[in-house]
């Protein structure tokens, strides 16, 4: 908390003189924007703002426990990130200055935020810093909140100490919706898993979670009308309605909201375990073990489902304060709606024409239930359909076709397609899934129904000590790409500030790349040595897991319970060594032959580095238990072509061209490295071809 200082700070004449002495030095001019999502607008001007332990801190106009927290937890991360210690009063509250006009940090804000932010709140804020002040301005403490975020990206040192260059920002997002969806089903994630991703979507401005709580492998929150929902169907693994509460107000004082997804009528054979009269097929059912998509569904002709939904999304309806409520809807299969012959003579008799016209049916039916409890429904573009009331939400995942078409009919909508962080995919490709691009197919009434989007993590193939890696840093990509104008949209400038944003994530708590060291010792044994440990560092730095649903094919033994500790899950989903060294080849062979050496000696370096922990790599895990062997081959694989890209450059370097049946030779050694083994592949094949073909004749 934070305390009011009643009697002038002492020394306050010499820190004048010291920021005034400052400015009169030679003036630093910060070259590059290192802030993720980038602000609207940004200015940089003459000038730096010194900061130390006597940093002063004070309030203008609005004043209360929320602000004051808020201000709080920012001034303890900027503590714990600088190392310096700022005044506290005798009850450990930092001290507050009386007077802004000489205080080095000024929240000048003008109205408190809402007790639980709501969609299309005001999030907007103006930072101003010179060398003798930052100012915050906002209309409301949201928009202090994500400013104070902005702050701390800022702050940043060199031999003089710390400091905030001198900048004028003014923000506001682009999207008033931001999220990502988080899945505890498929894997369960516990309570620090949930807060700890909170925080770092907060870092980044993100402000909705979409918290998937029911599954076919979990049924994951407390339900006290049913409680037999949440006993038989989760294992003993599932939220309390007060540890909800504590996500809830957690993310609140985050700026966040929190939007909970019920999946029906399909992915719900955790709702039939414990009432298999509800679903479409006799049962018994019980919990999924593995991956897919699985045929219990509830059904849509039994009134005991309405009656069972109208007590649990009541009771649900009053835990979640947000008034927009997920109902998923996605890959219902029909196969138990097919083979029910009582569903489908209901489908004839009330001219519902098919399984799409009785799930319609099913929605509305849901819909009205949800009006009753004040709530708007949202469900993945499965819901679309002639007869789906307007006010529902259609969330597109299955294509950008879906957002046209969700629009067209008048329905507001989210996107996700193109947001599967799960997939693995480079965050380069989120990043140009831009909702509404330049040349976007909607018309303006429909652009204005896109509410924004939200990043997607499925659990299948992750657990709590791998899914901050999977979610990390890749999505701040896409938090920037909903944040941010349109124009933002530099992909080396994004991976070179996503390497910023890692940092401050990990700052925040989060394990992204902590785990990673651990996870491999564990794998590696205690027999490795630390030159074979040292080149599995390399070497999973250098390899990626499969895209897609690939792993499924590889892995297809696993279930919920298997543990996930392999290569796959040691590697980023997309590896940052591959990307930079993609980008130095085409700088190498972009730059004229004179300016070639250096970026060339480079190049060359890193090849034989890889070359050499190959070989390493490849004699340890030929002789590890099975688990481990699997990867050798891309280990071979790897050796291989590290060798065809130095003997590439040796000849780009000696000016010579090799003849067409060379070329050939290496292509097809890439060609063999790029088959998938053991759940992995290869990145840099891509730019080890550039250079073969570099170093071959035409
Ligand atoms: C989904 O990915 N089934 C929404």
């Amino acid at each position: 908390m934070l305390k009011s200082e009643t009697t002038p700070r002492p020394r306050r004449a010499a820190r004048l003189l010291a920021a005034l002495l400052l400015t009169a030095m030679p003036l630093l001019h910060a070259a590059s924007v290192d802030l993720m999502p980038i602000p609207a607008k940004l200015a940089w001007t003459e000038g730096r703002l010194a900061v130390d332990g006597s940093l002063s801190v004070a309030l203008k106009n609005h004043d209360d426990a929320q602000l004051r927290s808020t201000l709080t937890r920012a001034l303890r991360r900027w503590e714990e990130r600088t190392l310096l210690t700022f005044r506290r009063t005798d009850t450990a509250e930092f001290v507050l200055a009386s007077d802004p006009s000489r205080a080095q940090l000024v929240i000048d804000c003008a109205a408190p935020a809402r007790e639980i932010p709501m969609l299309g709140d005001d999030e907007s804020y103006t930072l101003t810093v010179s060398a003798q002040q930052a100012v915050l301005s906002a209309p409301n403490t949201l928009g202090v909140l994500r400013g104070l975020e902005t702050l701390l990206q800022l702050i940043q040192r060199d031999a003089d100490g710390w400091f905030v260059p001198a900048v004028k920002i003014q923000d506001t997002p682009r999207f008033a919706w931001r999220g990502l969806m988080l899945d505890p089903c498929r894997h369960w994630m516990p309570m620090e898993v949930i807060k700890r991703n909170l925080d770092a979507m907060a870092l980044v401005k993100l402000n909705v979670l979409h918290f998937h709580l029911t599954e076919d492998q979990g049924f994951r929150v407390e339900s006290k009308t049913h409680p037999e929902l949440h006993l038989q169907g989760s294992d003993g693994k599932f939220f309390t309605q007060d540890e909800i509460r504590e996500i809830i107000r957690y993310a609140a004082e985050r700026g966040i909201r929190v939007v909970p997804e019920f999946d029906m009528p399909g992915h719900a054979t955790a709702w039939v375990v414990s009432h298999p009269e509800l679903g479409s097929a006799p049962g018994p059912y019980v919990i999924e073990r593995k991956w897919g998509i699985f045929d219990p569904v509830l059904d849509p002709t039994n009134e005991a489902v309405y009656k069972l939904l109208e007590d649990f999304l009541g009771e649900m309806a009053a835990l979640f304060p947000d008034p927009y409520l997920h109902i998923g809807g996605d890959e219902n299969n029909g196969k138990h709606w097919n083979a029910n012959e009582r569903i489908q003579q209901f489908i004839r008799d009330n001219d519902l024409e098919n399984n799409e016209g009785i799930h319609a049916y099913f929605n509305r039916r849901v819909r009205d239930i949800l009006i009753k409890h004040g709530k708007k429904m949202v469900g993945w573009d499965e819901i679309l359909h002639p007869d789906l009331p307007q006010d529902a939400i259609v969330h597109s995942w299955r294509g950008r076709e879906g957002l046209a078409a969700a629009t067209a009919a008048g329905h507001a909508t989210i996107l996700s397609n193109g947001y599967y962080i799960d997939l693995c995919f480079p965050a380069s490709d989120h990043y140009h899934n831009d909702p509404i691009p330049a040349d976007s197919v909607l018309t303006p009434e429909q652009q204005k129904l896109v509410l924004g989007g939200e990043a997607t993590m499925w659990a299948e193939w992750v657990t709590p000590e791998t899914i901050d890696s999977r979610i990390w840093p890749r999505t701040a990509a896409i938090a920037e790409r909903l944040w941010s104008p349109r124009e933002v949209n530099d992909t080396r400038d994004m991976y070179r500030r996503l390497g910023y944003i890692s940092r401050r994530l990990e700052e925040a708590g989060l394990n992204h790349e902590r785990n990673r060291p651990a996870m491999i010792r564990r794998l590696a044994g205690d027999r490795a040595t630390a030159e074979q440990i040292a080149a599995l560092s390399l070497f999973i730095d250098l390899i990626e897991p499969v895209k897609e649903y690939h792993r499924g094919q590889h892995h297809h033994e696993h279930t919920q319970h298997t543990p996930l500790g392999r290569l796959a899950d040691c590697a980023r989903p997309e590896s940052f060594v591959v990307r930079e060294f993609s980008y130095r080849v085409g700088d190498f062979l972009s730059a004229p032959a004179n300016a070639r050496a250096e970026l060339a000696a480079d190049l060359e370096q890193q090849l034989t580095a890889w070359l050499d922990a190959a070989q390493v790599v490849t004699d340890f895990l030929k002789a590890s238990p099975a688990e481990l062997r699997a990867g050798a081959p891309v280990a071979t694989n790897l050796h291989e072509v590290s060798g065809v890209g130095l003997a590439a450059l040796d000849a780009i370097n000696a000016g010579t061209k090799h003849p067409a049946s060379w070329r050939t030779a290496q292509l097809a050694t890439l060609e063999k490295a790029a088959k998938e083994h053991d759940a992995l592949l290869l990145p840099m094949l891509g730019a080890i071809r550039e250079l073969v073909n570099a170093a071959s004749a035409p």
